[in-house]
């Protein structure tokens, strides 16, 4: 048997995977799941699209399984995610009459805050005591906009207000679970500026959020280690304010390309490794302040980014360097 990376890591943050739902039917990779991680996310099972599909309507037996399998493998569970501008069905934001977009008047506002508040209070509530940590709002920043803020129809609609109402919704129906914002690209330095004068507002005015969920879907290149290291620390300088590390993968075809030859891929391979391995440590210096780091995805054919090899084993459940990187960096070449 490969060596354990959560047991490695034990004394510093759980180790988590993402996983679809059908990687829990399949028996080899539930032994992977049941060697190496301590916390699990589903990768798209308890979205808003999978839980309401429709007003009213909500559907909870994937989502159950995977409790089920969480209880009896005492693996830790995060939620993944109460408010997005994707994965949420489109009548969260028509009116239900006629059909139409809601508007930004009182009444529709009303409207889609009592489905917001709905939303969140019925599937939280189920999940209590159980759920320990849940993305509450995912990617509500946008730098490209003056504001800072993206034009999701959750603002278009509500205004920066939706942010507030989320947090304390979700605090409401569980006021033990860790609440959390969660971004990518946080180590963009403008972006990183926008998350944290967010979080910083929604602490002064006694909102209930605990973290912020570093996705850190990066590259062989880009951001560097010391960018990440910086984004830990702005974060982290607001009390209250813990980090998970709540999607990591490293891209490595996003610059080569996906026909590179195999010297090429081994190079990079390894580039990834070392890079993996840097992180470690960084998240292990922040010990007490990053508690949970999350794989997105177990093996390289199941990841998002398709066609590359961001993940710690490869499509024949193969740990790839990336994986020796993190029990024993003398290994990797
Ligand atoms: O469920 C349908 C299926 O019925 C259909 O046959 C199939 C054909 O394309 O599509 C299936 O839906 C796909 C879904 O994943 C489930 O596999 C969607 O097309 C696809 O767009 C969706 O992608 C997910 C993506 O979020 C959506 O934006 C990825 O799996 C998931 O890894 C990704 O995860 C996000 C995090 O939630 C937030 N942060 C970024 C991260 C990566 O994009």
């Amino acid at each position: 048997d490969l060596p354990s990376l959560s047991e490695k890591y034990k004394n510093y943050f759980k180790v988590g995977v993402a996983v679809p739902y059908k990687a829990l039917t399949n028996p080899v990779d539930v032994a992977l799941i049941k060697r190496h991680f301590n916390s699990i996310t589903a990768e798209n099972e308890m979205k808003p699209e999978a839980l309401e599909p429709f007003e009213g309507t909500f559907s909870f037996s994937i989502a159950d399984e995977y409790l089920d399998f969480c209880k009896k493998n005492n693996i830790a569970i995060r939620g993944h995610t109460l408010v997005w501008h994707q994965q949420t069905p489109s009548w969260f934001f028509q009116n239900p009459q006629t059909g139409k977009k809601l508007t930004n008047s009182e009444k529709d506002k009303n409207i889609l805050l009592e489905r917001l508040k709905k939303y969140i209070q019925t599937v939280v509530s189920r999940y209590r005591g159980k759920i320990y940590a849940w993305d509450v709002v995912n990617e509500a920043i946008d730098e490209n906009e003056p504001d800072g803020f993206r034009k999701s129809d959750w603002f278009k609609i509500l205004g920066p207000e939706y942010i507030e109402k989320a947090f304390i919704f979700a605090h409401q129906a569980d006021p033990n679970a860790l609440l959390f914002y969660n971004d990518y690209s946080t180590e963009n330095p403008i972006k990183r500026e926008y998350i944290y004068k967010l979080v910083k507002n929604l602490k002064a005015k006694g909102i209930p959020i605990h973290g912020v969920g570093l996705q850190c879907h990066i590259s062989v290149s880009w951001p560097s280690v010391e960018e990440v290291e910086r984004t830990i620390k702005l974060f982290s300088s607001i009390p209250g304010i813990k980090i998970h590390v709540t999607e990591i993968d490293i891209s490595v075809a996003k610059e080569f390309g996906e026909d590179i030859d195999e010297e090429t891929k081994r190079y990079l391979l390894i580039q990834q490794a070392r890079k993996l391995n840097d992180l470690f440590e960084v998240f292990k210096k922040y010990k007490n302040v990053v508690t949970s780091v999350s794989f997105w995805g177990l093996k390289d054919d199941y990841s998002w980014l398709k066609g590359d090899y961001p993940l710690l084993f490869d499509k024949n459940y193969q740990p790839k360097f990336a994986f020796w990187s993190l029990i024993d960096p003398s290994v990797v070449p």
